[in-house]
């Protein structure tokens, strides 16, 4: 009976939506919301043999007993949302509120034409950035204006709010990372709106009385797609060197890859307000801890790495991700 918002503490792609399809498995929330900015997000599940990358339904939607709900602060690409309701086979469970603003062909194009954005930025080339631009400047259709959007209209601030009232137990998803946040991050190496836990619960219309938790998910060897600062960074050989190849799963661009950074961990958490932290990748850590559901299964290396996170933080690890499936995890909430 609870409301908790899942985060990314680093740049994004930190594994939120593995955290929150195994969050809904063993939690069993009636909503599952997401925020954030948009279809420039892409959520990656994998369960069994089968992986998904997602783009605009919240992750969560691998447990299949969750409404699945996109807030008013996020962005509707109509034709990526038609299309993955149809690949999934979703379509009598999602509520996409009738406030969320429009993302057209025209916004796309914008998006990958412009040298500041495709270039310099390097944008995923969603069209979230001139979209969003758009809607502040008051311009934009939004999803209630969509006809095909119409078996899908909700006013989900308040379907959010009466399952908190009822007692029932609710996610909220973010996207992107801390380190992108317009507000945040590295400006003008950033996306186009703030990726903080308290923006994710303002995008689906939950007030910051009303959270119980927020997870803040860091990944143990963070990544970066796109430009801009990256502290911690090594070079691509290194980590080839150490087994690590990422890409990225709405561009497909390699993505770089640093060491863990405790001072912009513990910031993040700061700003995020995190009650607890989920760390994924620790088999990248010691390959010897992959696939290891239980904490004393877990090496030394490992079990140091989880406490200097906890230093760093301030906060416990309560989950620890060992792979890449949705059974690799080790789940110490009720623990601690
Ligand atoms: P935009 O959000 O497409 O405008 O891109 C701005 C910056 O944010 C670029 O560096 C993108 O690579 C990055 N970005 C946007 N969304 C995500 C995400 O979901 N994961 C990781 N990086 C992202
Ligand atoms: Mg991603």
């Amino acid at each position: 009976m609870s409301c908790t918002i899942i985060v990314g503490g680093f740049f994004g792609d930190e594994g939120k939506g593995k955290i929150v399809a195994h969050i809904a498995h063993q939690d069993h929330p009636t909503v599952i919301s997401r925020g954030g900015v948009g279809p420039n997000a892409g959520h990656t599940v994998k369960v069994g043999e089968k992986e998904y990358g997602v783009r605009m339904i919240p992750s969560g939607f691998v447990y299949p007993d969750a409404k699945l709900c996109i807030g008013p602060g996020v962005l509707v690409d109509p034709r990526v949302l038609q299309k993955e309701i149809d690949e999934v086979g979703v379509s009598g469970r999602v509520f996409v509120d009738g406030r969320c603003g429009i993302i057209d062909e025209e916004h796309i194009a914008r998006d990958k034409s412009s040298e500041h954005l495709a270039k310099k930025i390097g944008s995923t080339g969603s069209g979230c950035g001139p979209a969003n631009s758009d809607r502040v400047l008051r311009l934009s259709k939004q999803a209630k204006d969509i006809p095909e959007l119409a078996p899908y209209i909700a006013d989900v601030a308040e379907l959010v709010n009466q399952a908190i009232d009822n007692g029932e137990t609710v996610l909220i998803e973010g996207t992107q990372g801390f380190g992108i946040s317009l507000y945040y991050g590295t400006y003008p190496y950033v996306t186009s709106k703030d990726t903080s836990a308290s923006q994710i619960a303002a995008d689906t219309g939950v007030g910051p009385t009303r959270v119980d938790d927020v997870i803040v998910v860091f990944k143990a060897f963070p990544t970066r797609v796109g430009e801009g600062p990256f502290s911690t960074e090594m070079s691509l050989e290194a980590s080839h060197s150490m087994g690590i190849q990422e890409f990225g799963t709405v561009t497909h661009r390699e993505r770089r890859i640093g060491n863990w950074d405790g001072d912009m961990a513990r910031y993040s958490a700061m700003i995020n307000g995190c009650t607890q932290v989920a760390i994924t990748g620790i088999d990248r850590v010691d390959p010897d801890c992959y696939g290891a559901t239980e904490y004393d299964q877990l090496s030394q290396t490992a079990k140091d790495f989880i406490h200097q996170v906890e230093v760093d933080v301030g906060r416990p690890v309560t989950i620890i991700s060992t792979g890449p499936e949705l059974s690799q995890i080790i789940d110490l909430r009720k623990k601690k």
